[in-house]
């Protein structure tokens, strides 16, 4: 056989072919979307040279960056000996998918029945956060939470931690040994919360700021200031949280925004001297380019205009605002008033660690309201687009030459529904929304960091492929 016809034999075998434990070399074979802008014009029209798509592609990762992209028969030509081929045909091959707001500990807090926000918090989320004053449930935890983004694509989260500051390096331990693309922070909460969950706005401000030196920027690691919310923060704690916003100019902040009307109220009647609650923040610093606000669905023209002239996103949790009966959030006014917005889980009062599902809820909150959500903008959202509204676009949510190598790999046959659905679909469009709406943890048949598999999943109903 010719090196050629050894190397084409390989391909169709799937065989792996070098190796790949060092995340050295790795090439995926497969069909390739992958975005360069939004892809839809303010119109609702699609911009074609927004995307990058390959019917027959591959995509060559060294030393965990992309190093080459285009179609198969130009590139594997070109393939050098010691990478490792891996024929996921007829996978769909994406860049990971990103979270902009999730909570690590809340995980067994999914799926807590009847109450709405503050209810939730009091019966359920706060006695489970206290769990983790323990630190060895919080590795436990943070180990699970890991494992589970990865299993639904998932490669980069903006993420909650407790107030314990252990809980925070736990989870950095947890996400360096994977070497994933993290952004973590210790929630700053001293008032209006149970013991054991309070901290002061003095040993805030000091376990934060060491968190900070110790994490960020350290290998793929980055901080977030956390206070939580308004209600569960005194003044002198969110100055505090501005302050150090301040001071380290590439760290990010997040908090939650008006999620809930008793909230509001709650808040209200907390800061008289606001004029509303995006005012509170902002009278505290904390609104900026790299300020998260979660939810932000009961907003005025004044507050909107306010976050679009400082920079600052709302990430719409579509899973949460439902489940905890909090809104629907009005995501086309809050574009068109200039908001930047991002797409996110709001795992545990979300109700899926999926981005699939929530584009599917999200899809489904925005019709209720008439307005446009389609299946090319949705994936762009969930992988350039949140990565944009974090400012890593360089570094992750697309497959372009130099971006760091976090894959996803969608399988069409996921489940005999999918497979079904999707001989029915004559566009590149109408696969994604099937993707979307019937697609969950399931439709991902592995996961890559860095260039090397870190989930494959395990019964694989339409053939085995090889274990990195
Ligand atoms: N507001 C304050 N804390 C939380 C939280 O943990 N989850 C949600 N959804 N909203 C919050
Ligand atoms: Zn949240």
């Amino acid at each position: 056989m010719t090196e050629r016809a050894a190397k084409d034999s390989r391909i169709r075998s799937g065989e792996p072919r070098g190796q790949d434990q060092q995340g050295q070399c790795v090439a995926l074979r497969g069909e390739i979307l992958t975005f360069l802008a939004d892809p839809e014009y303010p119109n609702g029209d699609l911009n074609p040279d927004a995307w990058q798509h390959w019917s027959d592609g591959l995509v060559i990762c060294r030393n965990g960056r992309i190093e080459a992209i285009g179609p198969a028969d130009q590139l594997l030509p070109l393939l050098e000996t010691d990478c490792a081929l891996h024929d996921v045909r007829p996978g769909l091959i994406l860049p990971g998918f990103i979270d902009t707001h999730i909570h690590f500990p809340q995980v067994d807090v999914m799926a807590s029945y009847g109450e709405t926000l503050m209810g939730w918090l009091n019966q359920y989320t706060f006695p489970t956060e206290q769990r983790l004053a323990d630190a060895t449930i919080a590795r436990e935890t943070a180990d699970f939470f890991l494992k589970e983004l990865l299993r639904n694509g998932t490669t980069s989260a903006v993420v909650y931690g407790t107030v314990h500051a252990h809980s925070v390096q736990a989870f950095f331990e947890a996400s360096e040994a994977l070497n994933t693309r993290m952004i973590c922070g210790k929630v700053l909460m001293d008032r209006h919360a149970p013991d054991g969950l309070r901290d002061t706005a003095e040993q805030g401000e000091r376990e934060t700021r060491k968190l900070i030196e110790t994490w960020h920027g350290r290998g793929r690691q980055q901080v977030v200031i956390t206070p939580r919310f308004a209600v569960t923060s005194t003044p002198e704690q969110l100055r505090s949280a501005g302050n150090l916003l301040r001071e380290y100019p590439d760290v990010y902040l997040q908090t939650h925004l008006a999620e809930n009307r008793h909230e509001i109220e709650t808040v209200r009647g907390l800061f008289p001297e606001a004029q509303d609650y995006v005012d509170v923040y902002d009278r505290h610093r904390l609104l900026s380019p790299r300020s998260i606000f979660a939810h932000g669905i009961h907003l005025s023209d004044r507050e909107r205009e306010r976050l679009s002239q400082s920079g600052s996103q709302v990430a719409f949790c579509p899973t949460s605002n439902l489940f905890l009966g909090s809104g629907l959030l009005d995501l086309a006014g809050l574009e068109a008033a200039g908001v930047t917005t991002s797409i996110a889980t709001d795992v545990g009062a979300g109700t899926s660690f999926s981005l699939l599902q929530t584009l599917a809820e999200a899809y489904k909150v925005t019709h209720l309201q008439h307005q446009r959500f389609s299946p090319v903008k949705a994936f762009y959202r969930i992988t350039l687009g949140n990565a944009k509204s974090l400012g890593l676009e360089a570094q992750i949510g697309s497959l372009a030459v130099g971006s760091e190598a976090d894959l996803v790999v969608l399988d069409p046959e996921a489940t005999p529904l999918l497979a079904r659905r999707m001989q029915r679909c004559q566009s590149l469009q109408e696969r994604l929304f099937a993707w979307m709406m019937l697609g969950d943890d399931r439709a991902i048949s592995s996961t890559w960091v860095a260039g090397r598999c870190l989930h494959r999943r395990s019964a694989e109903p339409r053939k085995k492929e090889p274990t990195a």
